[in-house]
């Protein structure tokens, strides 16, 4: 699938969001090596530390319906800049999904990729842990 077509996926999943706090809408569409795609948005509570990202929506989701291989996650928000992953879904990204491709879309649809391991240099992991 083009990234152009994931980062479209992303801008719909902004739907799917609930930050009636933030009101910062906040779509992900994550894609897997076989081109399946699952969606997620923001979802915020009354206690904001209990907010969950769009991105740890789409990649729990994934991983709980048994998807374990992805290629790429799209992100999208109405802001005019691009909205990067925050440091703790990074961390997750990395762990769950390993090094793929960060899709940032703005708000007039124009794209930034950039590897997730450019993102997150010298990163945490399995190997600290043995
Ligand atoms: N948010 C995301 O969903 N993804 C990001 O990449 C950055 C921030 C959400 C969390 C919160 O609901 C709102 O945006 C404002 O921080």
């Amino acid at each position: 699938m083009e990234y152009k077509k994931l980062a479209e996926m992303a801008v719909e999943a902004k739907s799917s969001s609930h930050p009636p706090y933030s009101n910062f809408h906040v779509g992900a569409a994550l894609l897997t090596d076989e081109e399946k795609v699952i969606i997620g948005g923001n979802i915020e509570t009354s206690s904001y530390s209990l907010t969950i990202c769009a991105e740890r929506v789409a990649v729990f989701k994934a991983f709980s319906e048994g998807e374990r291989k992805f290629k790429a996650i799209a992100i999208a928000s109405d802001a005019p800049g691009f909205c990067p992953p925050c440091g703790a879904c990074r961390q997750v990204m990395l762990d769950l999904c390993g090094d793929i491709d960060i899709v940032m879309v703005n708000n007039k649809n124009e794209i930034k990729a950039l590897r997730l391991s450019q993102m997150l240099p010298y990163p945490f992991g399995d190997n600290e842990l043995q």
